[in-house]
């Protein structure tokens, strides 16, 4: 399918025709650990990468191809790769990229775990892990080496909302050699595409938004078909193993369907409740890129085609008040992930990024009173209710 039907249209339609599969309007599931050679002669020339063929599902399977093609369809990229997780989508990349004595620079935010993978689990393998602030993109400048091999970076950052500009941090990267991979989960290829600005590779932790109703757990890839192809046969079938189960490929198909317009009410209702959040005397801090005083509003209007669904505040009364507010919550569930149906809150420091020590996190910019809220598509006006409920009693609960 071209790029040029629309972005919907690719999400629903791209890499299948009903009429080679007996009319079922439906792609067929294909749960099979192996495929079965015509001949010996056929199966030695598939090992030896003839292609045209699948061999085993921690390869490649017929459900997850189709999966593939479509990632890479809306995020503009040669080929996608399904994998079993976002954490298994960002390490099969990096193990397959990276060698001893190679540089990565990262962001001062990451996601929790993909921070303790670098400084943790890379760094124990001789990697080195350098923290830079994208936000300014000339900090790059100074900070390249020879070894850099990898710029990597999340836009919006998780959890404070961060943006990096990605078309003049990979202008800096390439310059200097470097790859650079861009964590698209928060924005979607549907709001950024880091291709289309430069990036080399995108990763999603698919289990957010691609999904979309918090049934799976899986991760996606997209890029250059070269690089697609040695994260498949190197990173993933060698390294970590970490493939996509078929029956979750068809799960994050039929996301896939309505991503544009879970997208489109996501954004709609996260900007009533951000201007709801930043009007609140409680709140001391709102950080959401379609606010007016949001510091990196410009960046947000040209980088994203829309502010997204997750916003960041922190209460006048920091981290106690936090977890009070989020326990009086009746209908907004206090759990980890995000990008579901439902609207899902929680407390970075203690949860997700409690990977970082305390100090790391002061660092990184991360503060004990950060509230996450993945804004979901309820009624917008019962998720305001819900929080202006929990929110109302602040004073009186502060003062108890
Ligand atoms: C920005 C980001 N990247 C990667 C991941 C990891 O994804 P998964 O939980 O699917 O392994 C997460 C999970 O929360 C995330 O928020």
């Amino acid at each position: 399918m071209t790029q040029k039907k629309g972005f919907a249209t690719r999400a629903i339609h791209c890499g299948y025709d009903a009429m080679h599969n007996h009319g079922a309007l439906t792609p067929p599931l294909h749960l099979t650990s192996t495929f079965a050679f015509d001949t010996a002669e056929a199966g030695g020339e598939l090992f030896a990468g003839a292609g045209g063929g699948h061999v085993y599902s921690r390869i490649s399977n017929p459900t997850l191809d189709l999966l593939e093609q479509r990632i890479a369809t809306l995020e503009g990229a040669e080929a996608g790769l399904a994998l079993a997780s976002g954490m298994g989508a960002i390490t099969s990349v990096l193990w397959t990229l990276l060698a001893p004595g190679d540089e990565v620079i990262v962001d001062k935010t990451l996601y929790g775990c993909t921070f303790a993978y670098m400084q943790h689990g890379l760094r124990k393998f001789g990697i080195t892990i350098t923290h830079v602030d994208l936000t300014e993109p000339e900090n790059l400048t100074d900070a390249m080496s020879a070894r850099t091999r990898i710029v990597y970076f999340e836009t919006p950052a998780n959890p404070n909302m961060r943006l990096v500009d990605i078309a003049a941090v990979a202008r800096i990267a390439h310059a200097g050699g470097a790859q650079v991979v861009v964590d698209n989960t928060y924005a979607t290829p549907y709001l950024t595409r880091p291709i289309a600005l430069g990036a080399d590779l995108v990763a999603h932790s698919a289990t957010k938004y691609l999904g979309g109703h918090g049934d799976l757990v899986a991760g996606l890839i997209a890029g250059r078909a070269e690089a697609i192809s040695e994260i498949r046969l190197v990173g993933m079938k060698d390294m970590t193993g970490a493939v996509m189960a078929p029956f979750n490929a068809m799960l994050v198909m039929r996301g896939l369907k309505t991503l544009a317009l879970r997208m489109d009410r996501h954004c709609a209702s996260a900007q009533v409740v951000a201007d709801w959040l930043d009007g609140h005397p409680a709140v001391a801090k709102v950080h959401y890129p379609g606010l007016s005083g949001f510091a990196q509003a410009d960046l947000a209007s040209r980088q994203m085609a829309q502010p997204g669904g997750m916003i960041a505040f922190e209460l006048e009364g920091g981290m106690q008040a936090g977890q009070a507010m989020m326990n009086r919550l009746q209908m907004i569930a206090r759990a980890v992930s995000l990008g579901d149906a439902e609207t899902l809150i929680q407390h970075p420091a203690s949860m997700t990024h409690s990977t970082y020590t305390p100090e790391e996190r002061a660092v990184h910019g991360i503060g004990d009173g950060l509230i996450r809220l993945s804004v979901g598509l309820e009624d917008v006006d019962d998720i305001v209710d819900d929080l202006d409920t929990a929110l109302g009693q602040y004073p009186a609960a502060q003062s108890a």
